[in-house]
């Protein structure tokens, strides 16, 4: 799958938050992601539907770009349907979030949006396998979710591998995501390990050109493919 790059807009500044992401769509971003933390599930307060909302009806091609919407709020289920019709393309859920995982992946599809599970750095995988056929993304969390700006876990790297395996056992074309920490610097260590879609908050946003920084991960991913070419 091509590498995706997104932006996680927690970092942005708020006050001009439309700008900021033309801004970082125009410097190549591929898709944005949009935290939801709700000083329950997590111990922060970001943003809600009204958000998304605003960003769909505006008059540039931000309205049409494709968002990732990782919720982190629970219960998860009352606010899923207010996202599906403000529009978001990926909704990712917790399973510490919901009762039902089954049936909120379902909601999910039903609305017309792609399902996403997360694992936080102590989750465990094991019931990926149970829900591996209702989800288009899996993301694999490498800071403990509620603020941008962490480091990097390290244990997160296996996971992935592990994550990418079960991915291309199941043999269906889901996209595996890693959030937390991610920059130009190690962005080959994760894509590495399996990831295609990377999150990054603070490295983007606190850049002084977004596009250059972009620029600098894609740099670092094309030598990952090369160097994956040339092990072979
Ligand atoms: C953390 C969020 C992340 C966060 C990433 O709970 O899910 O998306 O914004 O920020 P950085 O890239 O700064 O770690
Ligand atoms: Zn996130």
């Amino acid at each position: 799958m091509e590498p995706w790059i997104a932006p996680s807009i927690l970092a942005a500044d708020f006050t001009r938050l439309g700008a900021e992401i033309d801004e970082v769509l125009s410097a190549g971003a591929d898709i944005i992601h949009f935290d939801v933390m709700d000083n329950h599930y997590v111990p922060n307060l970001s943003i809600g539907p009204l958000v998304l909302e605003s960003i769909r009806k505006s008059p540039n091609n931000r309205a049409n770009c494709p968002v990732d919407v990782h919720l982190m709020v629970k219960p998860a289920d009352r606010l899923i349907g207010d996202f599906l019709a403000a529009g978001a393309t990926f909704v990712s859920v917790h399973p510490e979030c919901t009762e039902h995982l089954h049936r909120t992946l379902h909601l999910i599809r039903e609305g017309g949006a792609k399902p996403g599970i997360v694992f936080n750095p102590a989750t465990p995988l094991t019931l990926l396998a149970d829900v591996i056929k209702l989800v288009d993304l899996v993301l694999i969390m490498s800071v403990n979710p509620g603020f941008g700006g962490q480091s990097f876990i390290e244990s997160s790297i296996q996971k992935l591998q592990t994550a990418r395996r079960l991915i291309d056992q199941s043999g269906r074309p889901i996209r595996l995501e890693v959030d937390g920490g991610i920059n130009p610097d190690n962005i080959a260590r994760v894509a590495a390990a399996g990831a295609d879609t990377f999150v990054a908050g603070s490295a983007i946003f606190a850049s002084h050109d977004y596009a250059a920084t972009i620029g600098e991960m894609r740099e670092a991913l094309e030598d990952t493919a090369n160097t994956s070419l040339d092990s072979t």
